[in-house]
């Protein structure tokens, strides 16, 4: 308890999956959590759980999709709190589909989301972190950032750059003792993994737990530790890193049928 105590920490995709597991044990150690999410109904929900335990959180409606909303989140964070100790960008959404088929849009859409988004917000957070010479921001890519899976190019493209920024930022920010830190999870059980598991059915579920060492899924908490430890102090000569959360998926050769 308090590894996170008398930190603000902004998390998106806050209302469901990995990022509500990472605002739960966040706010259990202390911090107080602004819940950013554009579904706004079940984020309300959500913080107002995690308040009813005498935990803090804040739920904000902002799609990261849009300069607007994330500048004003960002603003809010700052009169609301003043200041900005951590930022998890964990929003995603996924798009599948082949390269030679997928059009402008899907591709857009995504690269918006997924990659832009995360700019967008590591962009409004900086010059808070700047000026109080400190901060942890922890970008949640993917296994598939490291590894191929057929017909996801355009989210592993995306996951890709969110590694090249963590890498590039980490190295110019080290001496403000702003730390950039990366988590590249496996196959998660989370709505998006059900999603893909009615798209893909049974061949994705096989694929997923033959694919990590540990022949099973891996649950959202597993991932927010991981989280935890690089928002934390315990973390503070570490930037620049990825920690995979994959049961190994990335120590195997990849899994053929
Ligand atoms: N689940 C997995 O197997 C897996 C594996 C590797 C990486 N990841 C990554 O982990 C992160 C979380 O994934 P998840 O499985 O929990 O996803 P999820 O779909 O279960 O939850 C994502 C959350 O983000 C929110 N969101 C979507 N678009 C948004 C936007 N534009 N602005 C604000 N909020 C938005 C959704 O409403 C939802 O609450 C993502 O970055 C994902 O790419 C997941």
């Amino acid at each position: 308890m308090g590894r996170l105590k008398d930190k603000v920490a902004i998390v998106t995709g806050a209302a469901d999956g990995i990022g509500l597991a990472i605002s739960k044990v966040f706010a259990k150690e202390g911090a107080t959590v602004v819940m950013v999410d554009v579904n706004e109904d079940k984020c309300k929900r959500e913080a107002q759980a995690i308040l009813q335990q005498n935990q803090n959180a804040l739920p904000l409606f902002c799609d990261v999709g849009s300069t607007d909303m994330v500048n004003g989140m960002v603003q809010t964070c700052m009169e609301t709190y003043g200041r900005i100790d951590v930022l998890v960008n964990n929003a995603a959404i996924s798009v599948s589909g082949l390269v030679s088929e997928m059009p402008d849009e899907d591709w857009d859409r995504l690269m918006n989301v997924n990659l832009k988004g995360v700019f967008r917000c590591i962009r409004a957070c900086m010059p808070h972190m700047l000026l109080a010479e400190k901060g942890s921001v922890v970008n949640i890519a993917s296994g598939q950032a490291h590894r191929s899976w057929d017909n996801w190019t355009a989210y592993a493209t995306a996951k890709g750059g969110m590694l090249s920024m963590t890498t590039q930022l980490a190295g110019q920010f080290g001496h403000k003792n702003i730390r950039f830190n990366s988590i590249s999870p496996g196959a998660i059980l989370t709505p998006m993994a059900e999603e893909r598991i009615e798209k893909e059915g049974a061949a994705y579920v096989k694929a997923s737990k033959l694919q990590a060492a540990m022949l099973r899924f891996g649950k959202d908490h597993e991932v927010a530790l991981a989280a935890l430890f690089l928002a934390s102090d315990e973390a503070a000569y570490i930037t620049g890193d990825d920690i995979k959360v994959d049961g190994g998926l990335c120590a195997l050769p990849r899994y053929m049928e």
